[in-house]
This record gives C-alpha cells, structure tokens and sequence, in this order.
C-alpha cells in the first residue's frame, strides 16, 4: 500500500532492533506503519502492537498490516495511558517516532497547516482542547510561555501581545488567519516560514507533547525490558530522553552533593546504545526533508 507518511530512520530503527527474536514488540507512535512493517517483516517470531490516537492513522495501518494476521493488532489511544496496561507481557521492543504524520500536516481539515481553513491541530480529533481554544482563549502571559518554551521563539513577548490585540477585534478562526497575522509582522528566516514555530508551539501545547513523552518514559523505566527507542524533532524532547536514558544507566542514584554513596551502587537499569543521537543520512534529508530534524536515541535495558 502507498503510504502518505515516509518513515523516517528506517534503516536506523531497523540495526537497533536487529537482535531481537520472539517476544512482543510495542510501536508506541503506528502512524501509517511503516517502521512496524519494516518490524514485522525483518522479524517473522515477533507479535507487535501499535498505538495511535489517530482513529485515521489506525484506519489506513490496519489495512496495510493485515497480512502479518494475527501477529498485529492495535490500541487506539494516547500511549502514555496504553503503554502502562502491556507491562505484564514478554516486551522485547518499543518505539516511538514522536510527533506528528505528513498526513495530519497536509490534510487542511486537521487544522495544522498555514493555509488550513480550521485552527484545530488535535492529533486525536475528539480530544478536548483544541488550538482555537488556545489561541482564543489563553491569557497573554500562558501564550507567551508556550511560545518561548515549546517555540523557543525570541519575540515570543511581542507574538503573544499580537495575538491578544487582533483576538479583541474577532476570534482567530483559521490556521491561515493566524499565519498571516503573524507573516505581516515578522519576517522569514531563510526558507523558513515565519509562522513555523509559533505553529510547533500551539501543537505541543494542544497535544501535551512533552506530557506524554514524560509520563511514557516513566513507563519504559518501570517495564524495563529489552530494547526501547525514541526519535523526536524537538530538543526540548530530546533532552528528556537523553535526561531518562542517563538517569537509567547510572548505578548510583545520590546527589551530586552527596559526600559519600548511600544508594547502594547498583541502579543500574542497562546501557546506552546511541552515545550521540543518531540523524538522518544526507540522502534521506534530501529524499525527506522531515526527516532533518530528527534525532534518534536507544536504550538496552539489563535481561
Ligand atoms: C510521526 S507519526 C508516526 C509514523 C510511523 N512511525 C510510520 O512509520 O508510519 C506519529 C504518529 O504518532 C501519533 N501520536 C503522537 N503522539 C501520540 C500519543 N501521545 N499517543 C498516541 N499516538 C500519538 C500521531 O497521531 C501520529 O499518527
């Protein structure tokens, strides 16, 4: 089947897991399933569950993975909540590819791209916040927060103040509308549209990205078995991840302060498997160009 969506770092995802054997393997991100194809393929004794909270990702995923029959089945919902109700079986994998599909970026109804007609960007579409709400409804001050942290923009005071002004004159209705306040006043960056981040910053706060990445890793800590692995396109997630995955390989969990070791010495959940991000190759940035700003992280946990 033609998929909507290129995997990204597939050859990449592919290594990490090419130890494994039987067992279940737990694709916390299925989107349009491409890296749980990829999966099921390179690894016949393998049963794999895939999560979304996209009903349309789940739609098109079942569909390409009913040949693999009964060795895949799916969970509709956020992972953070799906992932703690899987701790009981034999996990030999789990991924997550964070953030959003090209299908939920180019469908215009979804409300996530500059031109869209609708301000929505909710990955889920019956979730309760939405970023019209966001945009119309958040004080100035929570609007300038997001757009610092979650956009890392500079001007984020000025952006907020932007908004609030133009929301006094009539509700921001439209993505597009929205794009084109911000286009009249700030200007591009290179090639990059001036709207990107303060667009990033609406979506992680609309989809508790960071959230949901936290309370997954906690998660993953307490199953602690076999293999995780996690590509984000943001550093602020990335640092959670690498902050997670440094915290699980050390063996002594005292505070640096500590004048001596009072924790035993023996934490120690498993290795380190990527000492640097993994990125794409030059080839792939170019045949995809999403694909630039991911990282790729992975862990071992101890058997
Ligand atoms: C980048 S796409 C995954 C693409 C997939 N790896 C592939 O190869 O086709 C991310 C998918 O994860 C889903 N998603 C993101 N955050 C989620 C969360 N917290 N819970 C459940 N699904 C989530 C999105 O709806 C989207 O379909």
């Amino acid at each position: 089947m033609e998929s909507p969506h290129l995997s990204v770092l597939k050859n990449e995802v592919l290594e990490i897991f090419a130890p494994l054997s039987e067992g279940y393997f737990i694709d916390c991100t299925l989107g349009f399933g491409g890296h749980s194809e990829a999966i099921l393929k390179a690894h016949p004794k393998l049963s794999l569950i895939g999560i979304d909270q996209d009903p349309h990702a789940l739609e098109f995923s079942q569909k390409r993975l009913a040949p693999f029959k009964d060795r895949f089945s799916f969970r509709e919902g956020r992972f953070s909540e799906v992932l703690p109700t899987l701790k009981e079986l034999p996990i030999v994998g789990i991924l997550a590819d964070i953030g959003v599909s090209s299908l939920q970026l180019d469908d215009s109804s979804r409300g996530f791209s500059f031109h869209s007609e609708r301000l929505d960007m909710r990955m889920n579409p019956n979730a309760q916040l939405s970023a019209l709400e966001v945009v119309n409804s958040y004080p100035q001050d929570r609007l300038e927060r997001i757009f610092k942290e979650y956009g890392e923009i500079k001007e984020s005071k000025k952006l907020a103040s932007l908004i609030s002004e133009e929301r006094k004159k009539g509700r921001i209705t439209s993505a597009e509308a929205l794009s084109r306040l911000i286009e009249r006043h700030f200007k591009r960056v290179g090639n990059i549209h001036p709207a990107t981040l303060a667009f990033q910053a609406i979506r992680i706060e609309v989809n508790d990205e960071l959230g949901e990445i936290e309370r997954a890793l906690q998660t993953i800590g307490e199953i602690a078995k076999g293999r995780a692995s996690i590509i984000s396109f943001h550093s602020l997630e990335d640092r959670l991840v690498k902050n997670f995955f440094k915290e699980w390989s050390s063996s002594c969990l005292c505070p640096p302060e500590a004048f001596r070791c009072t924790c035993g010495n023996n934490h120690e959940k498993g290795q380190i498997l990527t000492k640097k991000p993994l990125v794409a190759t030059p080839e792939e940035s170019k045949a995809n160009p999403r694909s630039r700003s991911a990282k790729m992280r992975a862990f071992e946990f101890k058997s």
